[in-house]
């Protein structure tokens, strides 16, 4: 008997280099899923377009350096469907056919609409587009009848009003073609970056997937600690540490009690203590940065990757576009 598999889907913006809190908040998590559920992840174009459409130069070299990372990382296109939601039309059709059913409120509530709006002044953001980002990404979601979307907190309200169109669809047109996804939140704590805030390209305090281990050991290196310990030998609280924050992610328990232990004594420095995380931070990016490499040298492999997968997600997405045209009464395909 074959196994039906739950659906899990997610995307990610194309909006530049990824950085270890990409890798430890989603993809690792994204690599566990596909050996349990059938896996659809996406490099989400449009969304990137909804407030990058005045220069979209780096927009190819963003998209296919998030696949090479995404490869490297672990993910595989044996196992889960890789493609580019703009490469798959019926994300479009859905969402045109979405637009005419959701109240606009439903839309301007949106949190993250309205405090992105008011952040970003350097670009304007008051478009059709933008207002719909929400929208787009609930028809991403109900296109392959999802079970389950691997997100951030942050995300939640996208899910939300994902759910509340899937309600509203069926109520309309009274028969239950989307069914009503489910977060799956990553337990995993916020990755802190250099500064001690939440790392993010914004904040400029990111460690890179494609650093060199140069790199890595100098932004160590040169990360704040404990802004009481000022010199080598007064004690230090690992809580008020930024470091110790990234130790809790990538060092054993015994090196963390290590660390603890030396630093409230004063016994080690905040040098050798960050001797051991870069040590840690090194041993999860060496793997990658091989197959990076390898994936750099093979030309032609992406492009078959994505060619595949846009294949296998069109195909999914033609069987449900055909159930929402028949419950709109608009199938014409079949007059
Ligand atoms: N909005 C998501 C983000 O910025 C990206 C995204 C687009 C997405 N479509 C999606 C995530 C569908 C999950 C499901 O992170």
């Amino acid at each position: 008997m074959v196994r039906v598999m739950d659906v899990v889907l997610s995307g990610m913006q194309p909006s530049g280099k990824l950085h270890l809190g990409n890798l430890v908040g989603a993809l690792q998590n994204w690599v566990k899923l596909q050996d349990e559920y059938e896996c659809y992840y996406f490099v989400a174009d449009w969304h990137a377009l909804t407030s990058q459409y005045i220069d979209t130069s780096r927009i190819r070299e963003n998209i296919r350096d998030m696949l090479i990372n995404w490869l490297s990382a672990g993910l595989s296109p044996e196992k889960a469907t890789l493609f580019i939601q703009s490469m798959v039309k019926a994300h479009a059709e859905l969402h045109v056919l979405l637009s005419m059913i959701v109240p606009l409120p439903w839309l301007a509530r949106v949190p993250s609409f309205k405090e992105k709006k008011q952040e970003v002044k350097d670009r304007d953001l008051n478009t059709y587009g933008f207002l719909g980002y929400p929208l787009l990404q609930s028809a991403d979601i109900l296109l392959y009848k999802t079970q389950y979307v691997p997100i951030g907190q942050d995300q939640l309200p996208h899910l939300e009003i994902t759910r509340e169109i899937s309600r509203r669809f069926n109520n309309i047109y009274n028969k239950d073609v989307f069914i009503e996804p489910k977060p799956l939140l990553t337990s995993f704590p916020k990755v802190v970056g250099l500064d001690g805030r939440k790392m993010s390209k914004t904040y400029n305090n990111c460690i890179y997937l494609s650093d060199t281990p140069d790199e890595v050991a100098h932004k160590i290196k040169t990360m704040v600690t404990d802004p009481a310990r000022v010199r080598r030998k007064d004690p230090g609280t690992p809580e008020l540490s930024p470091v110790f924050q990234l130790h809790k992610i990538f060092s054993s328990q015994p090196e963390q009690d290590e660390v603890v232990q030396g630093c409230t004594t004063a016994d080690i420095g905040c040098i050798d203590c960050k001797k051991i995380l870069i040590r840690n931070i090194l041993k999860v990016l060496e793997p990658l940065w091989e197959k990076r490499e390898h994936y750099l040298r093979s030309t032609g492999f992406i492009d078959d990757v994505v060619h595949q997968g846009t294949k296998k997600a069109a195909k999914k997405a033609q069987e449900i576009m055909y159930e929402v045209t028949q419950a709109m009464g608009i199938d014409y395909g079949y007059l």
